[in-house]
């Protein structure tokens, strides 16, 4: 795939792995907002098309780019679901209730030095929690088994995911902005840089997640 200024995002992504390291760079989303085109998704960030067409270009360019991700949009269905599963889902629901116990442990200990902000961000992320839980299950019990037993492009009601992806986004962009782009505060204890850190991380994952779900596995199925 030639990458031009006009080709999507999410797309780009799918195709070229790698140039999720230029879109991370620019915090260009490209999971629940990668349905734009990339000159767009520039446009929105006051970035200047031609550079980062130029950055993409290095990257899949580069040494050991065509061995540096596997290749979801060709590997069977069932391996890429069977990937998701074990990556992302089995991870998120270890590290979930580690984030929330460290989330109410900083809000109990350092509530007061920070109330709004830090009561705002636990709420924040039992939302988040909760419609992960819920999505992951629903997932697991519903939609994957049904997308591995139909004939592609039957049946999967594709629409209410997508969704859940759109909420859980927001969340986590609200999660971003409540923790200033997880730059970790002056003076904080382990437990809150630790918090901070693994809250940028859950945003990595959860990103690459449903970029591979809304990106690569969704329309496949939509096109098989
Ligand atoms: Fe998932
Ligand atoms: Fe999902």
């Amino acid at each position: 795939m030639n990458v031009t200024s006009t080709s999507r995002v999410g797309e780009i992504a799918a195709r070229h792995p790698l140039a999720t390291r230029v879109f991370a760079r620019h915090n260009i989303d490209f999971c629940c907002g990668g349905g734009v085109a990339l000159t767009d998704a520039c446009a929105k960030r006051d970035l200047d098309t031609a550079v980062v067409l130029q950055e993409i270009e290095r990257e899949i360019a580069s040494p050991g780019a065509d061995t540096a991700s596997p290749r979801w949009t060709e590997a069977p269905v069932e391996e890429l679901v069977a990937h998701i599963v074990s990556r992302y889902h089995d991870s998120l629901r270890e590290e979930l209730p580690r984030l929330e116990s460290m989330a109410r442990k900083v809000f109990r200990v350092h509530g007061d030095k920070d109330p709004e902000r830090l009561g705002a961000l636990l709420e924040s992320f039992l939302r988040l929690q909760a419609e992960v839980v819920a999505h992951l299950r629903q997932e697991e019990e519903s939609l994957f088994p049904s997308l591995l037993r139909t004939a592609a492009g039957q049946a999967a009601e594709l629409e209410p995911f997508v969704d859940d992806h759109v909420r859980v986004g927001q969340e986590l962009h609200r999660i971003r902005e409540l923790t200033d782009g997880f730059r970790v505060p002056d003076g904080a204890c382990n437990t809150w840089n630790a918090l901070w850190h693994g809250l940028a991380a859950l945003e990595t994952d959860l990103h690459e997640h449903i970029h591979l779900e809304n990106n690569v596995l969704f329309p496949r199925i939509a096109v098989a």
